[in-house]
């Protein structure tokens, strides 16, 4: 796929088929993705914490939905959540957010359904989150939490909405 039918191709993943197995050779292939992201000043500030394991997922998952305030899984079951953040500075958000990018683009071109989750600056301040990441020496003091990327194999019967891209957004100036 060329990079422009990419770019339109990518849309947010809420329906995975959790029956197959994402290999790490595709979640490496995503990060390596966000580790060429662009940084400002090339800080390369952003770090990635790719998370497996159901039982940090599923705390990872309660917080979000305390956070928001929903009932429902934020992270819709996804199989991989990979938690973005940046080291706090002007430019964390923005750093974070070139990575997501990437990261999003590299899994539709791999044929990976994907997703950004929001939430991640408030989920890392949560004790109980902390704690995890402790265990990792991430001290998330350091860090502003940017977004949460889910990955996954898109549900065969996923549905994805038309997505209608508003008019007048682009002024040239000649
Ligand atoms: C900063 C940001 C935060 C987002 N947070 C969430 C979220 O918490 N949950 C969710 O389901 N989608 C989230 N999304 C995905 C958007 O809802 C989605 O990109 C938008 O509806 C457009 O659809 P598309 O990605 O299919 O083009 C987020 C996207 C961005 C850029």
């Amino acid at each position: 796929m060329s990079f422009d039918q990419l770019a339109k191709f990518r849309r947010s993943c809420r329906q995975f088929d959790t029956s197959i197995q994402v290999s790490d050779e595709l979640i490496n292939k995503i990060v390596e993705a966000g580790l060429h992201a662009p940084t400002a000043k090339n800080n390369q500030g952003v770090h990635f914490v790719v998370v497996k394991d159901k039982y940090v997922k599923s705390v990872l998952a309660k917080v979000n939905s305390q956070i928001a305030e929903y009932k429902f899984d934020m992270f819709y079951g996804a199989p991989i959540v990979i938690i973005v953040m940046a080291k706090k500075g002007p430019y964390a958000v923005y750093d974070g957010s070139c990575a997501i990018e990437n990261m999003l683009l590299s899994a539709t071109d791999l044929g990976l359904g994907s997703c950004w989750i929001h939430r991640a600056k408030e989920e890392i301040m949560v004790p109980e989150i902390k704690q995890i990441l402790e265990k990792y020496n991430i001290n998330t003091s350091d860090y502003e939490g940017v977004g949460n990327v889910i990955l996954g194999y898109p549900a065969k019967d996923r549905k994805v909405p038309e997505k209608k891209i508003l008019p007048n957004r682009v002024t040239v100036i000649e």
